[in-house]
């Protein structure tokens, strides 16, 4: 096998393993689980037959071959019998109510109506099974927050009841939540079930990966990434969230447990990091050296439990308070153990640099604005298994305050507010206000200030981006090359479904226009999401386990191996950059896209991310971290400002990139839809350039979310201001249509008129692009320098989905017949047409059709467009005549579109089939 082939048995069995290890149990008694041998399960919850595989919106879009839920898990165990009588129930009730997907993106409801729960029905159950397991469900995504409302954040009336009425019959009852991230869970009191597992979102492995937990196969290690508080109203952060025109981040760098464990212990339910196992641990910590630069703590873990099992080791620092406060706990290090039998145990070492200890002093308090310091004084350490059971592990005195390193005032408010800041009361905290700090320097100076040397174009010398790619020309000449027009289009990145690449995929960038691909600039592909594959025409990929669960996993070397699959999938499909992983922080539990992110907590995410960036790297494809920065809610995510301290950006919502940057050497990145401190972060210079670039070195390009805006300061966002978006660098536009007609109509060539765009930045952002062009797959795609070994085995291995690599695209007007030569009509045949429509608006199908059998033959065809069915043809038998059928099929926007002609059944003789434009817009 080549150094490029996908093992898929492999890819499944780490996605799985993730799953199980990102399930985190929470409440085990009357040793409810694991289900032993010979057990029979009784599963209640309509879900069971809708397993959420993950959340809606862009980053749960991925076509599988297959979806396997817990319960289709547990009918393949050997060992446990499912109670069917009790499935037979729920399967009648459910065909009743079918399931509701809701109308339009993003619009399918939270949840699903639950079935109402017979008492008789419970007590049957329970006379024949020994074990319940009540799967309880949530969606949300992209543009659809979640509410703080039964169906939502909170369970349902008739949830409640289903629960409690099964918790009555059974001793022993299991809560499975099968969500994208943490629910309100004050229910756990009140219905008292025995045992309750948060299961998360798995993508297509997600039953099986349960179902090794549910048995035992493997025990809990996941712990939570979030903290759960009693109520809602208890995140400090939920005042300050949900609004239309803008949110003020008043919590600052209090967020989750930073805030609880601080000030608020006792409004916690399920404090962060905690997990419980079938086994039990002992954790000590054997030696705590202070090295000078770093600390050095070794720590032993036993298993001193009945059962094999895994547990995270988790150090917490509690620098002190010194001028500008500080939370008591942050995370500083973790580690996952291997597989310890009981009594076995193992001792590792964990090195925290000091200098990650440093707060960032926005105001001067600490002597030193706009550096990080060390404040004076003690730096204790904690060690355990979650954030408040870990105990003192030694500490290091700092002797006096030191700036660990100096920095610039960057992207502070520029809107009026207080934050928190704790003040001890005797052996407590208090959280009491303070004025933010406000931006004091002047922006539009820094900008000129920084600006770089515009060469002139020199015309076309001959020289290709293979050239440089091949180290025989400097990048700069190569691109001095090419006129103004040139380089505007190359900041125009086409999509969705652009033809130029990858059929289905969202973006192409670098050589869309044909003067670029003169240049020899390749066309780069990318692609969403965090779950995997987006392939809007159909193309099957793999669902990966949602961003929630695989933080709850703490094992940055697995998700390192998952994503190194990631990656030769990726390269398998000819697709670059994923646009993922999604890494904004869990601010508020309401934040619908919270399911694709990671944590509360920055480092935590920042060492996920950058894991994933790692493994996909070792494919030499890569990610795009998004959404940067501050994409906290979805609500009026492209006009909603987020008013952040300058502090709380860099210790909490940037933390996790710098760190994806630095540690993961990231490549790509999103930009979001919406404002922070006044700036739409798509043309924010400060973001963009002053932190990413000079600050941490990053090297890569920037793009915009789809159909982003931008502003100039004090006027308001527009997606045609390209020119505040190349002068901050980014990079990408994404999408438009068509980059050489510029139907996006960006000011990029008014810009550089009125000269308030130059040259020099533009060829700044061309360096940017095709710098990372030449470090993806693409170039050696388009030199053709894939090796044929490569190319056979990646066609074989694509299977039937291999027919999109190759995709040619027919015109249609307002009534063309395809050419239908390369359809297959046999039994189970599936073949794809690429099509290209010349105008937007609703069509129909038209077919002409003939099938031998008499008149009680049927003779089914299905045209799939894009992922979903818009039109099954169910000819009878013509007796040999033709007939001609036809179907609306609904409207469009997009000029690149996929059909797939899918037949039931053979013989249909097919004439023609026609596309016919019924209304224009
Ligand atoms: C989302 C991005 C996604 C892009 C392309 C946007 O709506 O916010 O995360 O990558 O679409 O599909």
């Amino acid at each position: 096998m080549g150094k490029y082939y996908l093992d898929m048995e492999e890819y499944r069995q780490l996605a799985r393993q993730a799953v199980a290890e990102g399930c985190v149990l929470l409440k085990n008694e009357n040793n409810t689980l694991p289900v032993k041998e010979g057990e029979t399960v009784s599963v209640f919850g309509r879900i069971q037959f809708t397993y959420y595989k993950s959340g809606t919106g862009s980053g749960g879009l991925v076509n599988t071959h297959y979806v396997t839920g817990i319960l289709d898990a547990l009918r393949a165990e050997k060992e446990v019998r499912v109670n069917e009588e009790l499935a037979g129930v729920y399967e009648k009730w459910c065909s009743d109510h079918p399931f509701d997907k809701g109308k339009g993106w993003g619009q399918e409801p939270w949840s699903q109506e639950e079935m109402p729960l017979e008492e008789e029905t419970a007590a049957r159950a329970a006379q024949v099974s020994d074990v319940a397991l009540v799967i309880i469900g949530r969606t949300a995504g992209e543009d659809q927050d979640t509410k703080a409302d039964p169906g939502s954040y909170l369970l349902t009336d008739k949830e409640e009841q289903l629960i409690r009425t099964v918790s009555r019959h059974f001793a022993r009852t299991a809560v499975l939540l099968n969500v994208g991230n943490i629910i309100d869970m004050k229910w756990v009191e009140s219905c008292d079930p025995s045992a309750v597992l948060y299961v998360w979102q798995g993508g297509m492995e997600g039953g099986n990966g349960v179902a090794d937990v549910l048995t035992g196969r493997v025990s809990p290690c996941g712990k939570l990434s979030d903290t759960i508080a009693a109520s809602i109203e208890d995140y400090p952060s939920t005042a300050g969230f949900g609004d239309k025109d803008r949110n003020i981040y008043a919590e600052d760098i209090y967020v989750g447990y930073r805030y609880f464990e601080t000030a608020a212990k006792d409004k916690v339910l399920y404090p962060f990091g905690f997990g419980l196992s079938y086994t039990e641990f002992a954790i000590k910590t054997e030696t705590f050296i202070d090295e000078g630069d770093t600390v050095h703590l070794q720590v032993r873990v036993t298993n001193t439990g009945t059962a094999a099992g895994k547990e995270v080791v988790q150090v917490y620092a509690n620098p002190p308070q010194g001028r500008l406060g500080k939370p008591l706990r942050s995370l500083a290090a973790f580690r996952k153990t291997g597989v310890l039998r009981p009594g076995e145990e193992e001792s590792f070492s964990l090195r925290i640099p000091k200098k990650e200890l440093a707060s960032y002093d926005d105001s001067g308090a600490a002597g030193h604005k706009s550096c990080y310091v060390l404040e004076e004084g003690s730096y204790c350490f904690y060690v355990g298994a979650d954030v408040r059971s870990a105990t003192f592990a030694g500490a290091f005195e700092q002797k006096e305050t030191v700036v660990t390193q100096q920095l610039e005032e960057a992207l502070a408010p520029v809107t009026e507010f207080d934050r928190m800041r704790p003040v001890e009361e005797g052996e407590s905290f208090r959280m009491v206000q303070e004025t933010v700090p406000l931006r004091s320097v002047d922006l539009a100076e820094r900008i000129l200030e920084n600006r770089p040397a515009s060469p002139v174009c020199t015309g076309d010398k001959g020289i290709r981006l293979g050239d440089v790619y091949d180290k025989k020309a400097d990048l700069a000449d190569f691109l001095a090359q090419l006129t103004d027009e040139d380089l505007a289009c190359m900041v125009r990145g086409e999509g969705m479904c652009s033809p130029k690449v990858t059929p289905g995929t969202a973006g192409a960038f670098g050589g869309v226009t044909e003067r670029l691909e003169h240049f020899g600039i390749p066309v780069g592909c990318c692609a969403d999401g965090p779950s995997g594959i987006r392939m809007d025409c159909g193309t099957h990929a793999f669902s990966l386990p949602n961003g929630t669960s695989l933080a709850c996993t703490f094992h940055v070397e697995l998700v390192e191996r998952l994503f190194e699959k990631e990656g030769l999938e990726l390269r398998r499909n000819q697709v670059d950059l994923l646009l993922g992983p999604g890494m904004n922080i869990h601010r508020n539990p309401l934040n619908g896209r919270n399911f694709e992110y990671f944590s509360e907590d920055p480092y935590l995410t920042g060492k996920m991310a950058a894991a994933q960036l790692k493994g996909m790297g070792k494919a030499g494809t890569s990610g795009t971290i998004k959404h940067f920065a501050g994409n906290n809610q979805e609500f009026s995510r492209n006009l909603a400002d987020a008013v952040i301290s300058e502090r709380a950006l860099r210790e909490i919502y940037l933390k996790g990139f710098e760190i994806a940057v630095k540690e993961g050497k990231a490549l790509s990145i999103m930009s979001t839809y919406g404002p922070v401190n006044g700036l739409w972060t798509a043309g924010s210079y400060d973001l963009l350039t002053t932190i990413l670039r000079k600050e941490w070195g990053f090297d890569g390009l920037v793009m915009t979310d789809w159909w982003a805006k931008m502003n100039e300061e004090g006027e308001n966002g527009d997606t045609r201001n390209t020119t505040a978006m190349v002068r901050a660098q980014n990079d990408l536009y994404m999408v438009v249509s068509d980059a050489a007609a510029n139907t996006g109509e960006d000011n990029t060539m008014e810009g550089l008129a009125a000269g308030r765009l130059t040259r020099g930045e533009l060829l700044r952002s061309a360096r940017n692009i095709c710098s990372v062009l030449m470090r993806l797959p693409v170039m050696d795609r388009f030199l053709d320098r894939i090796s044929p070994e490569e190319r056979k085995e990646q066609r074989e291995s694509a299977g039937e989905d291999a027919q999109f690599l190759d995709l040619e695209y027919q015109e249609v007007g307002r009534d063309t017949a395809l050419d239908i030569s390369s359809l297959s009509t046999e039994k189970g045949a599936s073949t794809v047409l690429g099509v290209k429509l010349l105008h937007k608006g609703v069509y129909a199908m038209q077919i002409t059709a003939r099938c031998s059998g008499g008149e009680l033959a049927q003779v089914p065809m299905s045209v799939f467009m894009n992922h979903g069915v818009v039109i099954t043809f169910t000819v009878n038998g013509t007796n040999g005549e033709w007939v001609t059928r036809s179907a609306d099929m609904g409207e469009f926007r997009f000029p690149h579109q996929y059909l797939r002609f899918y037949f039931g059944q053979s013989g249909l003789e097919l004439k023609e089939v026609k596309m016919i434009l019924k209304e224009e817009f």
